[in-house]
């Protein structure tokens, strides 16, 4: 099963990514947690990525497109599939994504368009708390740590990212409504876009998602 991830920030992309990796047994690629990691480690390629990414910009494509053949071609991804969470983010990289899946002969099942409302998506990302070791998401009010600023999963302390600050998020917002339309008529001309209610609650887009997957026998 392999899958493309589409939304706002704060539509929910990556929660739902973390449901449905258990649920399916597919590998989660996110362009946004790559670069991250990368920031991390200081490498080139972070350092290169980080003033995009805390001004809200977009990083250029042929940055992001190189992660993601990486990923597909060399690396192979999930053997039972993959989840792709934050790209493509323009149509260059949808135009690119055709070709990197041809080279990996690896079909795309489904394009989820997650669409979410400008207040939801403040009160989401503002409140978000991310750990610092193992990543797990958390929600100052809508999912609240057991222990305040420390990770139930493992320990580690939470976060909040730098780009969740209110004028950076509007600006990520601004950014993806330039970009946006053009991806969504070019997969709407594939027939591939299934449109989901982003503001609903995690599990049940994730439940909604699985019963057309069986509906249209397409289980793994
Ligand atoms: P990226 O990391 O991809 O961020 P994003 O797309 O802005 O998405 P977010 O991670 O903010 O939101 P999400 O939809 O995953 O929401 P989440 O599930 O975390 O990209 C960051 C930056 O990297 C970009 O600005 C750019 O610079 C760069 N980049 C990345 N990919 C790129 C590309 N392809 N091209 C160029 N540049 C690229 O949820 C948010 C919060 O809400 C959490 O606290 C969660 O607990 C809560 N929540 C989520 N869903 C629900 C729900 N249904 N009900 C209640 N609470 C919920």
């Amino acid at each position: 099963m392999n899958l493309v991830l589409l939304g706002p920030p704060g539509a929910g992309k990556g929660s739902l990514a973390g449901l449905l990796k258990e649920a399916l047994g597919i590998s989660h690629i996110s362009t946004g947690d790559i670069l991250r990691d990368e920031m991390a480690k200081n490498s080139l390629l972070g350092q290169e990525a980080k003033n995009y990414m805390e001004r809200g910009e977009l990083v250029p494509d042929e940055l992001v497109t190189k992660i993601v053949r990486q990923k597909l071609v060399v690396n192979g991804a999930g053997e039972k599939g993959f989840m792709l969470d934050g790209f493509p983010r323009t149509k260059v990289q949808a135009e690119e994504l055709d070709k990197i899946l041809i080279e990996a002969k690896k079909p795309i099942d489904y394009i989820l368009y997650m669409e979410s409302t400008l207040p939801v998506i403040l009160n989401r990302l503002t409140g978000r708390r991310v750990c610092r070791k193992c990543g797990a998401l958390f929600h100052l009010k809508n999912k609240p740590p057991k222990q305040q600023g420390i990770c139930n999963e493992c320990g580690g302390e939470l976060q909040q990212r730098k780009d969740d600050q209110e004028d950076t998020i509007r600006h990520r917002i601004d950014v993806y409504k330039e970009n946006i339309r053009p991806i969504v008529d070019y997969y709407k001309r594939q027939g591939k876009l299934e449109i989901v209610n982003g503001d609903k609650e995690t599990k049940d887009v994730q439940q909604a998602l699985l019963k057309k997957i069986n509906a249209d026998g397409k289980c793994n």
